[in-house]
């Protein structure tokens, strides 16, 4: 049956309001809320027992899939290598005997992510691809898939597959880490719980749409937006400004908090807003630092933090949106909502075509 809109003006409106509902989809598919536990298909091969990991995609999915990196190396010590789809040949690294790969699409037909699909059982590597339609050409090509449940998307910039995307993935970092003996059984009734979460965490922070439709009239106005996150949230500060950029035609930049330093923060004066993403826990000090350098040289900070970070920021952001307060490990999955609607709101604002951006296709296939 055709998809249609509802009672939203845009596709990716509404899909955007399907967070909630999709993360509860996906999480309850691989954790067992009964038991805390991850419960993962069963697979062709052990993704615990390789000697390292490569992870590849394109466009949002290879952010959710950076997030991934950070998630299985803390989790499951597991050293994991990622790449662009289109930019794994030419680096051609050398690939472990006995390796395995990761590959994370929304379409499944992507030509570069299917290439590199190729060139991965070309060289010995067993294939798990995180997908969300069934029978795309990547389900059927790779070892193993396993799926999304985040329904159609039709909106071209990608919402609700990405933290769909996010879900999957921190539920095989847990189930790696388990098996590898780095996560214990009362951790991961921990994670398990914390995940269990993000569906109804999610749900409030589109009820507060008010707050970011006000910062988006004010990132409206702006010719280049800085977006700054630090550990896990560094890619979602990417995926913040590719957003922005996809749909508002804003020129934005994700950048590592840190990093600012060392060139970004040469363009920081008042008509850049820089978006923090800051939420309170161990890397709270070192990237609050990093945004007050940026507001001494009078820059702009917005932030999204949560209750315990929002104090010490507003002594010099000139806004702060406190998220709910989670533990570190969910904080990618629950800030990349905030920035994909604040994207949203800035393409209404400038009137784009929010569900069919110029020059972009849902599902890019050549390479
Ligand atoms: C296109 C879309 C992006 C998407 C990327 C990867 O460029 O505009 O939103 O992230 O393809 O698509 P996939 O289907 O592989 O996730």
């Amino acid at each position: 049956a055709a998809v249609g809109k509802g009672n939203h003006r845009h596709f990716m409106e509404k899909e955007l309001h399907e967070h909630p509902a999709v993360l509860g989809d996906t999480l309850r598919q691989y954790l067992d809320p009964g038991t805390q536990a991850v419960r993962l298909p069963r697979l062709p091969f052990d993704p615990a027992a390789v000697p390292r990991l490569t992870i590849s995609a394109c466009g949002s999915a290879f952010l959710a899939g950076l997030v991934g990196r950070y998630w299985i190396e803390q989790l499951a010590r597991l050293p994991v290598d990622a790449d662009v789809a289109s930019e794994f040949r030419y680096r051609n690294p050398p690939l472990p005997s006995g390796g395995a790969a990761i590959l994370v699409s929304q379409s499944g037909e992507t030509a570069d992510t299917m290439a590199a699909l190729r060139l991965l059982k070309e060289g010995g590597q067993r294939v798990l691809s995180v997908v969300n339609v069934p029978e795309s050409s990547m389900a059927r090509e790779s070892d193993a898939a396993v799926l999304t449940v985040a329904g159609p998307e039709i909106g071209v910039a990608s919402t609700k597959a990405f933290t769909a995307q996010l879900a999957v993935m921190a539920c095989l970092a847990i189930g790696i880490g388990r098996a590898r003996g780095h996560v214990s059984a009362a951790d991961e009734a921990k994670l398990t719980a914390a995940l269990l979460q993000v569906p109804s965490h999610a749900a409030e922070i589109l009820a507060r749409d008010a707050e970011i439709q006000a910062l988006a009239v004010e990132v409206a106005k702006a010719r280049d937006v800085l977006f700054l996150g630090r550990g896990s949230l560094f890619p979602i500060a990417l995926e913040g400004a590719l957003k922005l950029k996809e749909i508002s035609y804003i020129h934005a930049e994700g950048y590592a908090a840190g990093e600012m330093k060392h060139g970004p923060i040469a363009l920081i004066d008042s008509n850049v807003p820089v978006i923090a993403l800051c939420p309170s826990g161990p890397l709270f000090e070192k990237t609050a630092s990093n945004l007050q350098e940026a507001a001494a040289r009078g820059g702009r900070i917005m932030a999204f933090t949560d209750e315990e970070g929002a104090g010490p920021l507003s002594r010099f952001a000139e806004r702060v949106i406190a998220l709910p307060r989670v533990g570190a490990f969910s904080t990618p999955i629950l800030h990349a909502i905030p920035v994909q609607l604040l994207a949203y709101h800035v393409a209404v604002l400038k009137g784009t075509d929010v569900d069919q951006p110029r020059n972009l296709a849902k599902s890019v296939t050549v390479e």
